[in-house]
């Protein structure tokens, strides 16, 4: 009796031990201290990594295009030469521990002319990845779009601008699922939708460069009003669409869960007004309502239509019950955080972009330079208490779904160095977080470095480095060498090292120093 008494007191003790350091960052941390199943990798996608843009088969895909004709001032011909070294790159994979890597698949390159007939050179090289991954016991997490559509479906009927897409992306699951599906248990849609619909359809800086003044410059043609809105339905179709197939199809003998990718950024109102507050509110039922409230309540936020009006299209009834929860999880790339602030200024303007419907500035977080657009300030904070809100804010707002963070990564405006002290940092801190987010309640299933090596990087092609390998691109043999951080990912996957926040970089550098 006495004994039990004690050790249900020890039991409380603990407990209460444990919420009182809820409100602090778990300071030191082993892989231990993770359900066993929460899935540590890292990632790369066809057309940053794979290179080997027209060979076997592969015609191009509107990122090669956009390259081509030199928008970039850079392109992805050769890349990381994935397509050539994968086998070397899991067996880096494997010597530090990864249990997962996320990939993503090129359309163009499994499907050349975006539908059947199938590519055999294509279902090849997959299933060779496949078969590597599978082979060293790691969990292969596979994305179907990342951005890369075939040039011939955006030359045919526009790409995600027409409807006409669901039906071949549906193909595109189809064969994915039946070439792929006795080995692939995690499959991811559509990479970020909510950013292809502003980048490629509102400001146009991303293929297929469509804008209207004075929204963007040098478009193609296009309509920033109303074509972002097009865009996120017709994906939010095709997305449910292959869920639906999954799910008739494939998953009852399959076994594998399925889900589609979000980018988050946190923001944060600008000051205590009640008008910030709201604006606050505002850009997170765009940014993230934009695609969790079809998934979880089968319609868009009252918000968005009432700023949008008609030009936010509506679901059919059939549409709303097909969309409505069709994900077993949700992938959230999240890299940084924003001020918002309202701005009554645009409600003058005329015909509005989605971006201005949201009545919001962006200030960068910590930092004064104003930001009209959402994109990343060249100087990303270390800033762990905006992710924990947003982890929470999912958590609270959309009934604690499953998540895997498939993306986060330091990179942007940051001196390339081997010794990346600052990257063991930035992850040790966000993986610290997420440990703090399970403790409290939040569903998190999985982390994905961005990147496992260096790749063409989208926004700044090979000056940007966020690989936790280096990859020499100066030399035609594009030689893979681990960074410090890949030394420190090591020794907390494969030899149980702890992390510690406080001093995270010192400690690693000291443990990579003794080795
Ligand atoms: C933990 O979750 C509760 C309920 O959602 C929330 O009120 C609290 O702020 C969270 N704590 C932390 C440290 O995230
Ligand atoms: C738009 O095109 C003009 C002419 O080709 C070029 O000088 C300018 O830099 C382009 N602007 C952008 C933002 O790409
Ligand atoms: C964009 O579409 C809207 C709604 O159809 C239309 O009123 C507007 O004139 C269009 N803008 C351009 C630049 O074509
Ligand atoms: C907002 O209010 C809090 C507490 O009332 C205060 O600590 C904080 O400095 C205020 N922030 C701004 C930006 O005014
Ligand atoms: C980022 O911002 C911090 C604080 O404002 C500054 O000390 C640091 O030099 C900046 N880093 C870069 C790469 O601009």
């Amino acid at each position: 009796m006495g004994t039990a008494l004690v050790v249900k007191l020890a039991v409380l003790l603990l407990s209460w031990m444990r919420c009182s350091t809820l409100s602090l960052a778990a300071s030191e941390f082993t892989r231990k201290d993770f359900p066993e199943d929460f899935v540590f990798g890292a990632g790369t996608s066809a057309f940053q990594y794979e290179g080997a843009w027209a060979e076997d088969g592969k015609t191009a895909s509107i990122w090669d295009t956009f390259t081509h004709e030199g928008w970039t001032g850079g392109n992805a011909d050769v890349a990381s030469n994935g397509y050539h070294k994968y086998k070397d790159d899991i067996k880096l994979m494997n010597d530090i521990g990864l249990e997962g890597y996320r990939l993503s698949i090129s359309w163009p390159r499994l499907l050349p002319s975006g539908r059947r007939p199938v590519n055999a050179k294509g279902v090849e090289y997959y299933n060779n990845v496949i078969d590597e991954l599978v082979k060293y016991g790691i969990q292969p997490h596979l994305t179907m779009h990342h951005l890369d559509v075939p040039q011939v479906l955006q030359d045919e009927y526009g790409g995600w601008l027409s409807p006409k897409v669901i039906d071949d992306f549906k193909e595109l699951a189809d064969v994915c699922f039946e070439e792929f599906g006795d080995r692939v248990s995690y499959w991811t849609t559509i990479n970020e939708p909510n950013i292809n619909t502003l980048a490629s359809f509102d400001y146009g800086f991303f293929p297929p460069r469509r804008c209207s003044p004075p929204y963007g410059v040098n478009c193609t043609g296009g309509n920033s009003t109303v074509e972002p809105y097009i865009v996120m339905h017709n994906s939010l179709l095709a997305h449910s669409a292959v869920v639906e197939l999954y799910r008739t199809k494939y998953q009852a003998v399959q076994k594998g869960k399925i889900g589609i990718n979000v980018y988050t950024l946190w923001f944060k109102p600008l000051t205590n007004s009640s008008e910030d507050a709201m604006a606050t509110q505002r850009a997170l039922d765009f940014v993230y309502g934009w695609i969790f409230n079809p998934l979880l309540f089968g319609d868009y936020p009252e918000a968005m239509k009432k700023s949008a009006g008609s030009k936010i299209p509506s679901f059919t009834k059939s549409q709303s019950l097909q969309v409505k929860g069709s994900y077993d999880f949700i992938g959230i790339n999240y890299y940084f955080a924003l001020f918002v602030a309202n701005d009554p200024t645009v409600y003058e303007t005329g015909l509005r972009d989605a971006s201005e419907d949201m009545f919001a500035k962006f200030t960068a977080y910590k930092d004064v330079t104003p930001v009209k657009r959402i994109l990343p300030p060249n100087n990303i904070t270390n800033d762990f208490e905006s992710f924990q809100e947003m982890l929470l804010y999912i958590k609270n707002n959309y009934g604690n779904p499953p998540i895997y963070i498939q993306e986060n990564g330091y990179g942007l405006g940051v001196v390339d160095t081997m010794n990346d002290v600052g990257r063991i940092s930035y992850l040790g801190g966000f993986i610290g977080s997420i440990l703090d987010a399970i403790r409290n309640g939040s569903d998190l299933r999985g982390y994905f470095v961005w990147a496992f090596v260096d790749v063409y990087e989208l926004l700044s092609v090979y000056t940007a480095r966020f690989g936790l390998y280096h990859v020499n691109f100066d030399s035609n043999e594009l030689e893979r060498a681990p960074k410090l951080s890949a030394h420190w990912y090591k020794n907390f996957l494969k030899h149980g090292s702890s992390i510690v926040i406080a001093n995270v970089a010192e400690q690693s550098a000291a443990t990579y120093a003794s080795q």
